[in-house]
């Protein structure tokens, strides 16, 4: 048994739809699980329903979205795991954790968790992706009304990798137990500016992409942004403007047999969303 946290996100829905098609036993967590197939209804904040949860489990897909900058959601979901004899994890990490930028620690929290799961004598896998294409779908308003869209990023260039392939790896780890112990750097197969990604969008929609390139700190102070999470937030952006991200991995073709999805392919096959309504 299975159970796929984070069950109605980005990363999540897709493995439960990838384990629903292979026939394999899951439950589908979420907060508000109405509409997913065997769903279980929890709350990282509340231990009980984590217990609840991780009955007669055996393997567990983690996504947390980090109360930043704590672990609190991945250790409480970790205490009930153990105590309930599941055999393993795998963790939804992101790149460059535990690297450094100007002092502080990249992907703070992510850390604590890996570093936790990884001493807790259950078998684990760490997945580390890098930017998802799919983040380009929070601008589709702006895109959609011609505007331009804030680019943080500047000349950085980083192998942006498709939500889906992430998804499939993940089926991959959480079925095969040739993938514990290991940690992987998960990348789309070609390296690209955020401005880069807008003129590829560009050409599939055959309209306007611009950009206009914005500080991180003001642009997100602007935003309404919780200061901790903002500190989060530009310490990656610092290191990835470093140059930190800017490699290209083979795990995700090693691991699905099959070449990782471009941002062409995922903007081509996410078009209806871009679809101005008049
Ligand atoms: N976006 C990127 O470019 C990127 C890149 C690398 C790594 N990552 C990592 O990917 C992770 C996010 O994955 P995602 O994009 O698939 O997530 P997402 O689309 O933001 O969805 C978040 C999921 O977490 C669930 N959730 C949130 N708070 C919860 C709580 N208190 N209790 C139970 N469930 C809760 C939500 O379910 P309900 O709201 O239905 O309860 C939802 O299913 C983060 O750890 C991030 O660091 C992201």
């Amino acid at each position: 048994m299975i159970l796929v946290t984070g069950a109605t996100g980005t990363i999540g829905k897709t493995v439960v739809q990838l384990l629903e098609e292979r026939g394999m036993p899951f439950r589908a967590m979420s907060r508000n699980p109405n509409g997913l197939p065997n769903p279980v209804r929890a709350d990282f904040a509340n231990p009980a329903s984590l217990t609840e949860a991780v009955a007669g489990v055996d393997t567990v897909f983690l996504v947390t979205v980090p109360p930043t900058p704590s672990p609190a959601h991945d250790l409480a979901l970790l205490e009930a795991a153990s105590t309930a004899g599941v055999a393993k994890i795998v963790k939804l990490s992101a790149i460059g954790t535990g690297e450094r930028f100007e002092g502080a620690v990249v992907g703070a929290a992510h850390l604590a968790a890996e570093q936790a799961i990884e001493e807790s004598g259950l078998a684990w896998t760490i997945l580390r992706p890098t930017s998802f294409s799919s983040n380009f779908l929070s601008f589709k308003e702006l895109i959609n009304a011609g505007e331009p869209i804030p680019d943080m990023l500047g000349p950085t260039r980083q192998a942006v990798v498709d939500p889906r392939d992430v998804s499939a790896v993940a089926v991959e780890a959480l079925l095969d137990d040739a993938h514990d112990g290991q940690r992987y750097d998960l990348t789309g197969p070609e390296l690209l500016t955020f401005a880069d990604q807008a003129t590829i969008l560009e050409r599939v929609l055959n309209r306007p992409v611009k950009t206009v390139e914005v500080a991180a700190r003001p642009h997100l102070d602007a935003a309404g942004m919780p200061p901790e999470v903002i500190t989060t937030i530009t310490t990656g952006v610092g290191w990835a403007r470093s140059g930190g991200a800017a490699y290209v991995s083979d795990q995700v073709s090693r691991i699905l047999d099959r070449p990782a999805r471009t941002f062409e392919q995922w903007a081509t096959d996410h078009k209806p969303a871009f679809t101005v309504m008049r």
